[in-house]
């Protein structure tokens, strides 16, 4: 299991000392959500944030771009220092091609399906990417709760995957706390995102490490 706590839910006027805080709490990577006001209904920050935070962390940065037509930024998110890169399939006409340019760019390609969109729309797109994002809640919100027929849909590309022979990463987002880990974990979920669960914790490092006992 890989834990990716999300920084949506952290202070934001403290960030650099956060992201100290959770990656010396045993954090793997360091999902940053990035929002546009127009493919979701919120805006939360871009670029300019993520280069800043990059030279006080080494987590895996783990960009999740809720963002229109992302083809036309993800060389700013290159630039800025993502290591890995999530579009959403319903965000673009081109999703494969802009997963081969993240690939090509050294990095790990993700997509993201949201809550209405049937496993089976990804399943010609599978090959390209190294990571899918199964959305546990309508994206746009930290703190809201887990939508349970998410998982049946992240058991269903987890088979899509082992089918074709695909060990592909596989991350769930929204609404997981250690209350409905087990589930998610026996879905075949294998990257956790935790925003709430994590940097709304007094003790992250606890949170943290009950979460790893589950697995
Ligand atoms: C929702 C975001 C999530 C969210 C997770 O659009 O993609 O990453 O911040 O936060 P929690 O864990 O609080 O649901
Ligand atoms: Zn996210």
């Amino acid at each position: 299991m890989k834990i990716s706590p999300s920084l949506l839910a952290a202070d934001f006027s403290r960030l650099g000392e956060e992201i100290a805080r959770i990656e010396a709490a045993g954090a793997d990577m360091l999902h940053l959500d990035v929002m546009d006001g127009a493919f979701v209904p919120n805006i939360s920050f871009g670029p300019c944030v993520i280069s800043a935070i990059r030279p006080g962390s080494k987590l895996f940065f783990d960009v999740h771009l809720m963002i229109e037509r992302p083809e036309r930024y993800i060389k700013d998110y290159i630039k800025a220092g993502a290591d890995g890169i999530t579009i959403h399939y319903e965000s673009t006409e081109h999703p494969r091609e802009i997963l081969e340019a993240i690939r090509a760019a050294g990095l790990k390609a993700g997509l993201s399906i949201s809550p209405d969109t049937p496993a089976e729309a990804i399943e010609h797109l599978l090959p390209f990417a190294d990571m899918i994002l199964v959305m546990t809640v309508y994206p746009g919100f930290g703190g809201q709760k887990l939508i349970p027929s998410a998982l049946e849909k992240a058991k269903k590309i987890r088979d899509m995957l082992r089918a074709r022979g695909l060990d592909t990463d596989v991350q769930a987002d929204g609404g997981i706390g250690l209350g409905n880990l087990s589930d998610v974990l026996a879905a075949g979920v294998n990257v956790i995102v935790a925003g709430t669960a994590v940097f709304g914790a007094e003790n992250p490092a606890a949170v943290i490490a009950q979460m790893r006992s589950m697995e």
